[in-house]
């Protein structure tokens, strides 16, 4: 089955950058990305590339290249359906938050959504991709929804989960440890899974691309991410064990990390995950496990996620006693406010949390992050409810210039390891700030012998002397 035409439903952090490499690599392929949301298209759309509205580096060049060539985007949803062979969605999948399964599921409404309208749309044999992260056994819904359209169309559902992270989506997509392909044993089922194997084999080797049943492909990526974010809350569990004891977590991450068993990557300690995935992600599987009676499954990896609270409140706490115990009318410079460096995006940023704990001791914030906007700021904090927007605005402001926002500042706060941040002069800074003037490190990134020896009171996170 030779694929010549592909719609992608959703134009987000995965559709957008994962069909802008598909069109890149496959010039041949009319790749349409399509979505709801008029805004979002008009931004991929824009003329002036760094308007686009995901920020990932190298995005822009890869837009540039194959936009109006193979790849177009667009709201016409229907049109986008009607012309393609493969149809992947890549819509959003949150945590519900009503009815059943509040506060845990995952939110299928986008999904069901987009399978009805291909069902209604549809006139000719299409392979359905499923690219969002979904429950396992979702595909077996989907199809259920597509097989009524009783136009005898014909629909293979595959599951294709994005492993991409933000900040390198781009050096993801170029080079996937692994792709993965799911898709039903049947031999209708294994052409579809042929079909987009040939697609990936345009650019990844042909031995990294994985072909699975549609349930282990589905169950992979919850599991990849469950076991991704578990090795941060782990470390941070022993970060803090290292600040009682005057032990250092990066040289026992490296000590760990060089057994070949452990390995090095994933062992930063941290403030704590974000992201929109890792929270939301966990949750469903524990959900999942507990509606399969499975309750100490879902315990265990509920744990991940305790441990993540736990690490986001005592940053917060720390700032406050180390502050004499009231941060009250204090300023706080916050530096960073992105879930991690190189990414726009702030879904489940520690920083709301701490910027929210801070608040309600009255301190007064000042952010700057390289790449978010004020907007992005206020309506993270809003969506907490915690207070007013106007109390938000009145005790939080935004800066775009980290010496402005460091300015008379009685502590910073680093929540996002931005690499800037290490190139800042700490001279000038400190020379500006209240006395002592505490820096909190919640992201290990900066020099902790030169700072002291500038005057700065310097906590990092996994660090006890
Ligand atoms: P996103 O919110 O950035 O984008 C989803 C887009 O889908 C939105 O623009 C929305 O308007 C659009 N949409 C929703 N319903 C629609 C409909 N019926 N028709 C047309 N458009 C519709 O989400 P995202 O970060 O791109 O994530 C998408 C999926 O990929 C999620 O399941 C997520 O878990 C998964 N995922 C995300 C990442 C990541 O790094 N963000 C990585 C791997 C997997
Ligand atoms: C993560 C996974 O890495 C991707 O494979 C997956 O596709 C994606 O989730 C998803 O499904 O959405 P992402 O959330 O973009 O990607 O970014 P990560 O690099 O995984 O970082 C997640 C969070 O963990 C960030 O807040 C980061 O700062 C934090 N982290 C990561 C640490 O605190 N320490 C580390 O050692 C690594």
């Amino acid at each position: 089955m030779n694929i010549k035409n592909i719609c992608c439903i959703g134009a987000g952090y995965v559709g957008g950058p994962t069909m802008a490499v598909i069109a890149q690599k496959c010039p041949h392929i009319k790749v349409t990305v399509v979505d709801i949301n008029e805004a979002r298209i008009a931004a991929w759309n824009a003329a002036d590339l760094s308007k686009l509205p995901v920020f990932e580096p190298g995005l822009d060049k890869i837009v540039e290249e194959a936009r109006g060539r193979n790849l177009f985007f667009s709201t016409e949803v229907d049109k986008a359906i009607d012309e393609a062979d493969m149809i992947f969605i890549s819509v959003n999948t949150p945590t519900k938050t009503y009815g059943k399964g509040k506060g845990m599921a995952a939110d299928l409404k986008y999904i069901e959504l987009c399978a009805r309208q291909i069902a209604r749309v549809a006139k000719q044999d299409k392979i359905i991709v499923e690219k969002s992260t979904l429950p396992v056994r979702t595909a077996s819904a989907i199809k259920s929804i597509l097989d009524q359209t009783g136009n005898h169309v014909q629909f293979q559902i595959l599951s294709n989960p994005e492993f991409l992270a933000e900040g390198t989506a781009v050096a993801d997509l170029l080079h996937p440890d692994r792709v993965l392909i799911g898709g039903d044993m049947s031999p209708e089922g294994e052409k579809a899974i042929q079909a987009l194997v040939a697609i990936y084999a345009h650019w990844v080797p042909k031995e990294n691309i994985l072909t699975t049943n549609v349930w282990s492909s589905e169950l992979s990526k919850l599991t990849a991410n469950a076991f991704l974010a578990q090795r941060v809350s782990s470390i941070n569990a022993m970060s803090e064990l290292c600040e009682k004891t005057g032990a250092d977590i990066d040289e026992v991450a490296k000590a760990i990390g060089m057994d070949s068993r452990i390995g090095p990557k994933f062992l930063k300690a941290s403030v704590g995950f974000g992201g929109s995935c890792f929270k939301k992600d966990i949750l469903n599987l524990v959900y999942i496990a507990k509606s399969y009676g499975l309750n100490a499954v879902a315990d265990y990896w509920e744990q991940v996620i305790l441990m993540n609270e736990h690490q986001k409140q005592r940053f917060s706490d720390n700032i406050v006693s180390t502050l004499y115990n009231t941060v009250s009318g204090k300023k706080i410079a916050f530096l960073g406010w992105a879930f991690k460096k190189d990414t726009n995006d702030t879904r489940e940023s520690a920083a709301i949390k701490v910027a929210d704990n801070l608040l309600s001791e009255q301190a007064e914030i000042t952010v700057f992050d390289p790449k978010v906007v004020a907007e992005r700021i206020y309506a993270d904090l809003e969506y907490l409810n915690t207070r007013s927007i106007a109390e938000n605005k009145k005790l939080l402001k935004v800066s775009n210039n980290p010496y402005e926002a460091c300015e008379n500042a009685h502590a910073i706060a680093v929540l996002t390891e931005w690499d800037e941040f290490k190139t800042y002069d700490w001279n000038r800074i400190y020379d500006r700030m209240q006395k002592p003037a505490f820096i909190f490190d919640g992201r290990g990134i900066l020099d902790k012998i030169s700072l002291e020896s500038i005057g700065f009171v310097y906590y990092k996170i996994g660090t006890g002397d």
